[in-house]
């Protein structure tokens, strides 16, 4: 990454990127609530040509992962905006295990006779090679949402592609500190910002980033056409988190796998799936492919789902919500949403936050010891 005349790593570019360089000016971009401005020969209004708040969100992941990004008012208007730019009848090749809104709205379009859609499991890599082919959007999430299932990435971006297809990859689990989808090849890498970038539950926002200037300009157009604005506080808010993501996500990884490593060893844990544990299926594409494991952990229990129910309900340090990538640990039972009928009922999902580790550890099983009664 360059700044004027040094190159400088990814974190120096989180607290560094997006920041106003005149003489004189805030040393963080304004807040700046507009709608229209002075006709002359800039910008003229906010929802066709952006505001410096949004420009500055859209400078530091743009530079962090390799590409232009467009702001959104949502990680699913970011993934909308994506599926508007295919033509009927297209084919969409979807991973068997991904976020329940993708899910949903690729389920919507293909009911009503938007595209078509073919499921492929997350590990399949040679499924991918074979949807790339012949689809017309290769929608990618890794590690998948929530079974943390890892794609190789690498190898699926380099297969050859269906002419004028695009190849999107939802990197909002890994962060572009984890993983550079574009470097591997893929034509756009989507974030919801809402989770690791902003990194405190309290904004909504989505950001896609591409190379790809043709791209980059529909997508623009796409924000344009159907007003999914970024926020003005929002995208402040995600300016403001996304200087501390490196530090929050070191952290909390490192939490998050001293918490699987425990969870392993617990009697009423069936399996966990963290994808820095050997035990992970997809454990040597991890090891590969990402810089880190994240934050992120599901388990299986042994036991009912009122058991696993009860556990969410007894933690005390770690809140009972949904939602991921805060600097508050979360757990949830992930099948208890709509749409999530393809995982074990009982699954629990954790996002780690920068809690102390061994609380959290002491947290869950004391929440699990009283659970059970
Ligand atoms: C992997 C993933 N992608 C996209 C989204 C959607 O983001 P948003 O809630 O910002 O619309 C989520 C939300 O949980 C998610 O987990």
């Amino acid at each position: 990454m360059k700044k004027d005349t040094v190159t400088i790593q990814p974190d120096s570019w989180l607290v560094s990127a997006g920041r106003p360089l005149e003489m004189g000016s805030p040393l963080n971009v304004p807040l700046m609530p507009a709608s229209n401005f002075v006709i002359g020969e800039g910008r003229e209004y906010s929802r066709d040509d952006g505001t410096p708040t949004w420009e500055a969100l859209e400078a530091i992941l743009g530079g962090l992962e390799g590409g232009n990004s467009v702001a959104f008012s949502s990680g699913m208007a970011a993934i909308a905006a994506v599926f508007d730019q295919l033509a009927a009848s297209s084919l969409v090749a979807l991973p068997d295990d991904c976020y329940q809104g993708v899910a949903g709205l690729s389920i919507a379009g293909a009911e009503n006779g938007r595209w078509r859609v073919k499921r492929i499991g997350v590990e399949d890599t040679a499924g991918w090679i074979e949807a790339c082919a012949v689809a017309d959007l290769v929608w990618l999430e890794s590690p998948s949402n929530p079974l943390l299932t890892v794609a190789d990435l690498p190898t699926i971006c380099a297969a050859p592609r269906k002419s004028g297809s695009i190849l999107a990859v939802d990197n909002t689990f890994a962060t572009p500190l984890n993983q550079r989808p574009l470097d591997f090849g893929a034509d756009i890498s989507v974030q919801s910002a809402t989770k690791f970038i902003g990194g405190h539950s309290d904004l909504l926002a989505g950001v896609a980033t591409t190379k790809n200037d043709a791209l980059f300009h529909k997508l623009r157009k796409a924000r344009e056409l159907t007003g999914a604005t970024p926020g003005t506080l929002e995208a402040f808010l995600a300016v403001r988190g996304a200087r501390t993501l490196a530090i929050r996500l070191e952290r909390a990884q490192q939490s998050a796998m001293k918490l699987a490593e425990q969870l392993e060893k617990h009697p009423l844990v069936k399996c966990v799936r963290y994808p820095g544990l050997p035990s992970h299926a997809t454990y040597d594409v991890a090891k590969r492919v990402l810089n880190g494991f994240g934050t992120i952990i599901s388990f299986d229990l042994d036991g009912s789902v009122e058991f696993a129910d009860k556990i969410c309900r007894s933690t005390e340090l770690i809140s009972h919500a949904t939602s991921l990538g805060a600097v508050e640990s979360t757990i949830e039972r992930r099948a208890a949403i709509p749409g999530q009928e393809h995982l074990p009922p009982a699954l629990l999902r954790i996002s780690v936050g920068i809690e102390n580790a061994d609380d959290l550890i002491n947290d869950l099983k004391t929440a699990i010891e009283k659970a059970r009664g």
